[in-house]
């Protein structure tokens, strides 16, 4: 069980693996998540459901390399055995089934998060916009993949390498100021990104969802750790979440938490590179 079936790398640093857990896959819904151990007294790191196949009992996930769980994740290979790998974590991603039009906007390692509720969105019919953005043009992958279920893909890379030089919320702007609109926008990426686009799409009134990705331990809502304010209320983004209403999430506050652990983080894997 756990079985890792297939990685493949797809930028630098960032792998993707397809891991034999056929409950897992069985149950799995857009916008959920798993928590997975690599290894005894290791720690438990949430990632997102990349895509699944029920038939086969495969959970794919992306991960890039950052600290040093993810370090040791990517160190196995085909054939090689995750100890846990718990899930469907997390609450379905839902929309209006009245919306038509949608605008997904991923920066970073946003592109995992978004491209099963595209590919579900695009199965019932919806028109779909995406702006994927990274730091460089190797940051830049699953072009193809995106493609084959949205009407324009917009990519923008921070050194102009690739696509437009900027960031994803400069296409954004563009977009809006031309006068496209969209029933929804769903922005996933780093903390400041998603304040960002939500500073933006509150100008133009436009529902705007947001995934948020806390320091998560148990993923059961009992531990904690992934508290985050929303509309002045205290969430848990593994039980409640971990999509919410980009208009009321403390974005500040998020940013804040998150930095708590960045040293201890930073250390450890200092200590595991040694
Ligand atoms: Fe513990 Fe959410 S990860 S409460």
């Amino acid at each position: 069980m756990n079985e890792i079936l297939i990685k493949k790398n797809l930028a630098p640093n960032v792998w993707l693996m397809g891991i034999f857990s056929p409950q897992v896959a069985k149950k799995a819904k857009p916008g959920q998540f798993v928590i997975l151990r690599v290894v005894e007294n290791g720690e438990r790191i949430p990632l997102t459901i990349a895509d699944f196949d029920k038939e086969k009992g495969i959970v794919y996930i992306i991960f890039q390399v950052v600290g040093k769980t993810t370090a040791i994740l990517a160190s196995l290979n085909e054939n090689d055995s995750i100890l846990d790998f718990v899930g469907p974590l997390g609450m379905p991603y839902e929309h209006d089934p009245n919306d038509k039009a949608y605008l997904f906007v991923a920066g970073g390692l946003g592109i995992p998060a978004i491209f099963l509720k595209v590919k579900m969105l695009y199965s019932e019919g919806k028109k779909i916009d995406i702006i994927v953005g990274g730091r460089s043009k190797e940051n830049i992958f699953f072009e193809d993949e995106l493609k084959k279920y949205c009407e324009n893909l917009y990519i923008s890379t921070n050194d102009g390498s690739y696509g437009k030089k900027g960031f994803v919320t400069d296409v954004l702007k563009e977009l809006l100021e031309s006068g496209k609109r969209y029933d929804e926008v769903f922005a996933v990426g780093p903390i400041l990104m998603m304040k960002a686009v939500v500073d933006i799409t509150r100008q133009y009134n436009i529902k705007t969802l947001v995934s948020l990705n806390p320091i998560m331990i148990d993923g059961t809502g009992m531990c904690g750790g992934c508290r985050v304010l929303v509309g002045n209320e205290v969430k848990f983004a593994c039980v409640d979440g971990p999509i919410f209403n980009g208009f009321d999430v403390d974005f500040d506050n998020l940013l804040k938490r998150n930095l708590y652990y960045q040293d201890l983080e930073k250390n450890a894997f200092e200590e595991h590179k040694c």
